[in-house]
C-alpha cells in the first residue's frame, strides 16, 4: 500500500515539476518576441509548447478558416500574443490583426514586443470579469466589442469559450456575428468536453480550478452549436485531434504515442481538441 502511495504521489509531483528550458539560446530578434515566462498561461511549459502552437494555429488559420494574406483578424482571448506570432509573416497590407484579452499585464506586454514594431498588428485591454485575471471588470455578458460592425473577415478563439459562462459564450458569439463580415468566418479551437483526462488534468494542475476551468463540461457539440446558431452564425462544422490533453502531449513520449493514438477511429468522439468553425451569411 506504501508502494502505491509513494508512486501516486512521485508521479502527481513529476506532473507538477518545471518542465521549462531556459529560453537564452534562441537568438536576439528571436528572443525579444518570446514573452517574458510569468505572463506564459502557463509558466512551466516547455518552449517547444510555446512555439508548437504558433504554427499549428497558422495552420488552423490558414487551412481551416481559409485566412488570406490580406484580410482582417480578430482573436479573442489572445493572451500574450502567441497566435499574433505566426501571423507576423503571413498577412501583409491591408492585412491586419487585433486580439482582445482580459488580462491588462499581457496586453501591455504584447503592445510593446509586436504592435510597437507591427503597427498592423493591435491589442487591446477588454476590461472584464475574469476570475484569475480581471476579478474587478465589468460582465462579459453585456461586454460590447469595441469594433465597428462588419470590420472582420475570420475571429479566432483557443480555449476561451470553456472559461466563459454560458450568458458570457452568448454575448460573446453574437459580437462575433456584428463585428463579422458577410462571408466571415469563425474558428474556435476548445478542449472536448467528453475527454475524461481534462478533468484530470483540473485535478493536479496547480493554479486550475472548477470555477476558471470547468466549463470544459460544456464545449460538446450541442450546446456550442445552439450558442452558434442563435448568434446567427451558419454552415457549422466540428473537427476533433489530438489524443492526449496538453499536460501529457507537452512530453516528448506524449507526442510520438499520441501521432500513432489519434488514428484509431473508435475513439474519435473523445479526441481532447476540437474545432468549431462557422459563417456569417
Ligand atoms: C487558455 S488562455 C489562451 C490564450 C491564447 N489563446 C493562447 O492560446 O496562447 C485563455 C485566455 O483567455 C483570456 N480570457 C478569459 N476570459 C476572457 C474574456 N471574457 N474576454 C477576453 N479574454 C478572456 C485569458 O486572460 C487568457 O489569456
Amino acid at each position: 500500500m506504501n508502494l502505491v502511495l509513494a508512486f501516486v504521489r512521485k508521479s502527481v509531483a513529476r506532473l507538477r515539476a518545471p518542465s521549462s528550458k531556459p529560453k537564452g539560446w534562441l537568438d536576439p530578434e528571436e528572443d525579444s518576441l518570446v514573452p517574458p515566462r510569468d505572463q506564459w498561461i502557463g509558466p512551466d511549459d516547455s518552449i517547444s509548447h510555446y512555439f508548437r502552437w504558433i504554427w499549428e494555429y497558422l495552420a488552423y488559420l490558414t487551412i481551416v478558416a481559409e485566412l488570406q494574406r490580406e484580410e482582417a483578424v480578430l482573436e479573442l482571448g489572445c493572451g500574450h500574443g502567441r497566435t499574433s506570432r505566426g501571423l507576423l509573416s503571413y498577412l501583409r497590407s491591408p492585412g491586419s490583426y487585433v486580439g482582445i484579452d482580459v488580462s491588462r499585464d499581457r496586453i501591455a506586454d504584447a503592445q510593446n514586443r509586436i504592435t510597437r514594431r507591427w503597427p498592423n498588428f493591435g491589442f487591446v485591454w477588454a476590461n472584464v470579469r475574469n476570475l484569475q485575471d480581471n476579478p474587478g471588470g465589468a460582465d462579459a455578458a453585456e461586454y460590447v466589442f469595441p469594433f465597428n460592425d462588419a470590420s472582420f473577415d475570420v475571429i479566432y478563439a483557443a480555449s476561451l469559450f470553456s472559461h466563459l459562462l454560458p450568458g458570457e459564450t452568448a454575448n460573446y458569439l453574437k459580437q462575433c456575428a456584428r463585428v463579422l463580415r458577410p462571408g466571415g468566418r469563425v474558428l474556435f479551437l476548445e478542449p472536448n468536453g467528453w475527454n475524461p483526462l481534462f478533468y484530470l488534468q483540473i485535478a493536479v494542475t496547480p493554479g486550475m480550478t472548477w470555477e476558471g476551468d470547468g466549463g470544459v463540461i460544456r464545449m460538446r457539440r450541442g450546446p456550442v452549436f445552439r450558442a452558434m446558431q442563435e448568434a446567427g452564425l451558419t454552415r457549422l462544422s466540428l473537427e476533433r485531434f489530438g489524443f492526449f490533453p496538453p499536460f501529457l502531449t507537452n512530453r516528448d513520449w506524449g507526442r510520438r504515442l499520441e501521432a500513432i493514438l489519434e488514428r484509431v477511429a473508435v475513439w474519435r468522439p473523445l479526441l481532447p481538441f476540437q474545432m468549431f468553425r462557422g459563417e456569417r451569411e
